[in-house]
């Protein structure tokens, strides 16, 4: 990234950072929310910002929604497993229950669970969330969504950012995961059409939502 001076103006990532920094000045810890399209780019931001908030002084930990992925073999039993990653697949109301203990349980470390994506099942107590936690940055495709408890989710959180990324970069770069991940080149095709693109649907009906909506192309991401 070219150098950030006074006649550039800030960045637009100079401009996220701060915006979190007066959200979380003389306050209690921030719960922030990212919320976007699969393959938006969601996961790789909030760990650029929450590396980016510790870097500046305050103590940030990225915390997914992703974590609370019902396991395969709920999904079995309740005949969803085809339809993994749409919002009834999901423990939103455990999401739910986590994001208020960490409001509320700042004297402690409050564990969270992580997905792996080698095993594609969720990892109970991957991630600490240790007292020093000023700011949660949170993400997954259903924070705004209006449907039952999705908009306790919403209400649970200081802010939620909408990730936007043009479709064509977006599907590339989903297909490229699914196969990197396993996928035969056809079946990713296929995933993405028919399973993640229904969800892209009811994500996007809900962009206009957002406390703030952010291109991620604009920003100094590198993929992880
Ligand atoms: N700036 C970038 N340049 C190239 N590839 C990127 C960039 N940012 C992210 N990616 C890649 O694009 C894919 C999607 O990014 P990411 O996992 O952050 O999106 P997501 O919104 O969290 O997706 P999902 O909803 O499926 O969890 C990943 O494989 C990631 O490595
Ligand atoms: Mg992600």
């Amino acid at each position: 990234m070219p150098p950030n001076t006074d006649e550039d103006g800030p960045t637009p990532a100079d401009t996220l950072v701060e915006r979190v920094h007066d959200l979380a000045a003389g306050g209690p810890r921030v719960v922030l929310g990212i919320a976007g399209c699969p393959g938006a780019g969601k996961s790789t931001l909030a760990h650029w910002l929450a590396d980016r908030l510790t870097a500046t002084g305050l103590p940030a930990v990225w915390v997914p929604m992703d974590g609370f992925h019902l396991a395969d073999v709920e999904l079995e039993r309740l005949g969803r497993r085809h339809r993994k990653g749409a919002p009834d697949t999901f423990d939103a109301r455990g999401y739910l229950a986590l994001l208020r203990r960490l409001h509320t349980e700042t004297g402690t470390v409050v564990y969270a669970p992580s997905f792996d994506r080698d095993l594609e099942q969720p990892l109970a107590g991957a991630i600490p969330v240790p007292p020093e936690a000023r700011v949660v940055v949170s993400e997954g495709n259903y924070l705004l969504l209006p449907q039952d408890p999705w908009p306790l989710v919403r209400a649970a959180m200081t802010e939620v950012w909408y990730a936007d990324l043009d479709d064509r970069v977006r599907l590339d770069r989903l297909v490229r995961r699914h196969i990197r991940f396993g996928k035969a080149p056809e079946a990713a095709d296929r995933w993405v059409a028919e399973v993640d693109e229904l969800n892209a649907a009811a994500i996007r009906a809900t962009r206009h939502t957002a406390d703030l909506v952010l291109d991620t192309a604009a920003l100094p991401l590198t993929p992880r």
